[in-house]
């Protein structure tokens, strides 16, 4: 524990003693003397404010190293985000980290137990949730997603493309019909969302983020199909952000890297894999989802206002040294 925290944690005690002692003064009278009790009583007073003080700076300290308040809270106030896949995962954290600043959020998923949780998580915490259950793979249900949240809301600003399929598998085991059901979420979903959206990101001048992946920089054995899908993305994020800059509209995306506190992620990595992984991150760390959030909101943000058809990569550098663990 850090001696700081340590130092809270012993003010704390220490303070509740002194009140315990305080109740307790009748047995404390009986075996001191008056003068006594009052120096023992101003003594812990003392160093229980002198702890205490050391768990403020402690408090200051954590809350400056705090990635949640990076931003300003109201760098997204009134922008409607829509975004898909945002009940879970990496897209829920983006969702979430929106909704804490400012954003008023649309939520889609395939299934409406992802979408329910989320939903209520972010209205206990201040924030608006729309969901809508939706498989971007169907033009006309992301149509109706996307007429449903502004007959909500009014308008849409930020649209985020998370939905996505994965799962292990070799390229000589993979279906056909394997290889296109990624495709079809992760490239045509993408595609799907962008295009329905359109005219609303035309009025509000509004932008686009799509999450990718840095499996296609590379070769990465048993990721063909999300490569393949994840490469199509790329292409949609440069080739919209040069039609549709001229309507006003950033397209950009995130390409994260190894991301530990997702399900997937906590599931895969037993401790062998971790470490070998662990050997090709740079940074010598794990990301985070609040990696995610914030490189999301600088990229929503006007902070990021000439920044267009970029996918910036979240990944403490690990790509470079090859993502595949074969
Ligand atoms: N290994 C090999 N092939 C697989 C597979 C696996 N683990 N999972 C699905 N497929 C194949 C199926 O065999 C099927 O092909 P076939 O008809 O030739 O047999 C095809 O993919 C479609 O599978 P199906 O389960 O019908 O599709 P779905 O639309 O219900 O599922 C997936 C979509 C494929 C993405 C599924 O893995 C899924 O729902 N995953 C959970 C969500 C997720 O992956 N999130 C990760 C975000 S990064």
């Amino acid at each position: 524990m850090p001696p700081l925290l340590l130092g809270e944690r012993i003010g704390g005690i220490v303070a509740k003693n002194l009140g315990k002692q305080n109740g307790k003064a009748e047995l404390f009278r009986k075996k001191t003397g008056k003068a006594r009790q009052e120096k023992w009583a101003s003594l812990l007073a003392d160093i229980s404010g002198l702890l205490r003080l050391c768990g403020s700076w402690h408090a200051v300290l954590k809350s400056e190293n705090n990635m949640d308040k990076i931003f300003a809270d109201n760098i997204l106030q009134g922008k409607v985000a829509f975004v898909t896949g945002g009940g879970t995962g990496i897209t829920g954290g983006i969702a979430r980290s929106f909704a804490a600043h400012g954003a008023r959020l649309a939520i889609t998923s395939r299934k409406e137990d992802n979408l329910v949780p989320q939903k209520q998580f972010i209205e206990e915490n201040g924030g608006e949730c729309f969901a809508v259950v939706t498989d971007v793979r169907h033009y006309a249900a992301v149509e109706n997603a996307i007429a449903k949240t502004v007959e909500h809301y009014g308008w849409i600003d930020i649209v985020v493309n998370g939905a996505a399929g994965n799962f292990l598998c070799s390229a000589e085991q993979l279906s056909a019909n394997g290889f296109g059901t990624v495709v079809d979420i992760d490239t045509k979903g993408t595609f799907n969302v962008c295009r329905a959206a359109f005219e609303e990101l035309k009025k509000s001048k509004g932008q686009i983020l799509n999450i990718s992946a840095t499996l296609h920089y590379l070769a990465t054995p048993m990721q063909i199909h999300v490569s393949a899908a994840k490469a199509g993305v790329d292409a949609i994020t440069r080739n919209l952000s040069a039609e549709w800059g001229r309507h006003g509209i950033r397209v950009n995306g995130i390409a994260p890297g190894p991301i530990e506190d997702t399900e997937g992620m906590k599931r895969l990595l037993v401790p062998e894999l971790k470490e070998k992984i662990m050997r090709k991150i740079p940074i010598g760390r794990f990301g985070r989802i609040a990696d995610i959030e914030n490189a999301a909101l600088f990229l929503t943000s006007d902070a990021a206002s000439y920044v267009n058809g970029v996918t910036l990569v979240v990944d403490g550098g690990n790509w470079l040294l090859g993502t595949s663990l074969a």
